[in-house]
């Protein structure tokens, strides 16, 4: 990472900001760019390729590993994004790997949760849709559905020749973790409430909740289509008032994700060690523990969220709020109000880069 971002000339002055970009209704809409995004943020690099303003992309979203994610970004943007540069929902989940050492658990959510988990250390990962498959007549609905629910490497799940990896009609699922957007939100339903009400077997007696965490809790985001699509908060809204309904107990669970001010502080972290390896002769005597810098941009289509997170983490934290997603107005949000709204993530960088060199 270091060879990658240091500069191969003259060394320049560090600079004494950093930016966080929100990536849906910001940087992307579904797979395509939005605002300018390229070309945007090209100007943060310099001409050689090499990163000349310390920044990231902060987004709730997720359900590939960080550096399968920042592939993706690098070829849809143009510029080489590294791993270190991409944070997701999930990415907190990697401190509770010890937690959760040769326990069973599960990954719920769109793209590969299970290999997410496994790259972030977790030894016994199962997808609910690997876990779903061994449990005959689980989701009545079954039949009615048109998909054939496929692994990664293309085993059929539905066929009777796939062994599950794990015990699972003995062993107990220990934890559950909703990686990205839920598909099949009816099974997952069920699923979850199976599990969850029976100390982690389906089919059993009633037994203790297993520790249940949400990478996020958006309750909407900027998609392709035009309007907005309800996102994990929703999906986490759905669960929490059935389980609620269907035990004598309410659900317990943990949500990750913008706005908590610790993915704020994480986040500014990162920024510093980014700037240390572009600039490692800023390095501080003392372990890092405080960012140095003067303003930390957090650019965000989401007052709510993106907003609300930056205003409530405080100085350093500037936030921009762009047009191009969840919000539209014309001035700016009376609740979360940004310290610059914009139309695009290009107007954002302009203003951003007016102000700053
Ligand atoms: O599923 C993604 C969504 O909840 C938010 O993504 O990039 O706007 O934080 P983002
Ligand atoms: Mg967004």
């Amino acid at each position: 990472l270091a060879r990658r971002l240091s500069h191969s000339g003259a060394a320049p002055a560090r600079p004494s900001f950093g930016i966080a970009f929100d990536i849906d209704g910001v940087i992307l809409r579904g797979r395509s760019p939005i605002g300018g995004s390229p070309q945007a943020i090209r100007r943060l690099y310099s001409e050689d390729g090499t990163l000349k303003i310390p920044f990231l992309f902060l987004t709730n979203g997720g359900g590939v590993p960080e550096q399968k994610r920042a592939l993706e970004l690098s070829e849809i943007l143009g510029v080489n994004i590294s791993p270190a540069q991409v944070v997701h929902g999930s990415s907190p989940y990697k401190e509770l790997v010890n937690r959760f050492e040769n326990d069973l658990i599960i990954a719920v959510g769109k793209g590969e949760p299970a290999a997410v988990m496994v790259d972030y250390g977790f030894r016994k990962v199962l997808s609910i849709d690997e876990y779903s498959s061994y449990f005959k007549d689980i989701d009545p609905l079954a039949p009615f559905k048109k998909w054939i629910v496929q692994q990664p490497d293309n085993k059929n799940l539905m066929s009777e020749k796939v062994h599950p990896s794990y015990d699972v009609f003995e062993e107990r699922v220990k934890g559950v973790f909703v990686v990205s957007d839920p598909v099949d939100w009816g099974r997952d339903l069920q699923v979850l409430c199976d599990i969850l009400s029976t100390g982690g077997l389906p089919g059993s007696g009633r037994g203790d909740q297993p520790p249940l965490y949400f990478a996020s809790d958006d309750l909407e985001y900027q998609a392709a289509f035009p309007s907005e699509r309800l996102g994990m908060g929703a999906f986490r809204i759905a669960l929490e008032s059935i389980f609620n309904q269907v035990n004598d107990h309410q659900l317990k669970y943990i949500s990750y994700g913008k706005p908590n001010p610790f993915v704020f502080k994480n986040a500014a972290n990162i920024l510093e060690k980014l700037a240390i390896c572009m600039h490692p002769s800023s390095l501080p005597t003392k372990e890092v523990e405080e960012h140095r810098f003067s303003t930390i941009y957090m650019v965000g289509d989401n007052p709510k969220v993106d907003i609300n997170g930056a205003l409530k983490a405080g100085p350093p934290w500037s936030p921009v709020l762009t047009r191009t997603g969840v919000f539209r107005g014309k001035d700016n949000d009376p609740q979360y109000p940004a310290d610059l709204v914009v139309d695009t993530v290009e107007d954002a960088i302009n203003c951003i880069l007016e102000k700053e060199c």
